[in-house]
């Protein structure tokens, strides 16, 4: 795992989005996976600002709420939509996101599975956590091998997403999401998390026991995960210094 710590949100976030514009100009057709969230709206104003050619780039998005009409405002689907999807090259027919009005879950979810295998795997995926440790919407106790399919949202998943709906009784209780299996094969995993709400979920995931209570620790265990930081959201990591001096020192081919 490699631990990049910067001040704020915006400098951890203009790290993740050169080694994303690196990505896709080394690869134009990369698969990229991507994610909701509050975390991520600044990546994707920056990649926006980047004007990267996304023509020949595929995506993969984590997961959309079940039961939500398609363009209702909260679905992932007009999340994406508004945030990012509207303000670039991308052909909509290389973008993928779980269809969550779908009369056949299990079905939509081995199809989604099938998509991206087809698609040759997903290069770099985007990841944000929850205060509980989850990735995706792989709530703790997630299998850890597990693949897309339906999971319910935990009372506090809940609750913290409830600020984005007028009221709170409307946040959906399922989900489609990846698996954490799914998202362990991405060749690539970027996780950003900023905050102090984050800090003991990434203290948990990095220095603490891998464990399905804390899905996001499986990140231990990828080949190539990277993990960006601002203070706040590090500021329960006991090893710090280590995490800042491995960044420093990097060797140039290694920059981003
Ligand atoms: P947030 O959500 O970016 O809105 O904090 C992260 C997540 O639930 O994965």
């Amino acid at each position: 795992m490699e631990i990049i710590i910067r001040e704020t949100a915006k400098d951890a976030t203009d790290v993740a989005a050169r080694l994303i514009a690196k990505l896709l100009e080394e690869k134009p057709n990369a698969v990229l996976g991507l994610a909701t969230g509050s975390t991520p709206l600044q990546l994707y104003r920056t990649l926006i600002d980047m004007k990267l050619d996304w023509s020949r780039v595929t995506t993969f998005n984590l997961d959309e709420y079940i039961g939500l009409p398609r363009e209702h405002p909260q679905t992932y689907h007009s999340f994406m939509w508004e945030n990012l999807f509207g303000h670039i090259n991308i052909d909509p027919k290389n973008i993928h996101i779980p269809d969550g009005n779908t009369a056949d879950v299990p079905a939509t979810c081995a199809d989604y599975e099938a998509q991206i295998s087809k698609a040759g795997g997903i290069d770099l995926q985007i990841l944000g956590i929850g205060t509980d440790g989850h990735i995706g919407f792989n709530e703790p106790t997630s299998s850890l091998a597990s693949r897309t399919r339906i999971k319910t949202l935990t009372r506090r998943t809940r609750e913290d997403n409830a600020r984005f709906f007028e009221n709170p009784e409307d946040v959906p209780h399922h989900t489609i999401t990846m698996g954490i299996g799914t998202i362990m094969e991405s060749r690539l995993n970027l996780l950003l998390a900023f905050g102090e709400n984050k800090a003991q979920a990434i203290a948990e995931t990095v220095e603490g026991p891998i464990a399905a209570v804390n899905p996001a620790s499986i990140l231990q265990m990828h080949p190539n995960a990277k993990l960006f930081l601002d203070q706040p959201a590090a500021s329960k990591l006991q090893r710090i210094d280590y995490y800042n001096y491995v960044y420093e020192s990097k060797p140039a081919w290694q920059t981003f």
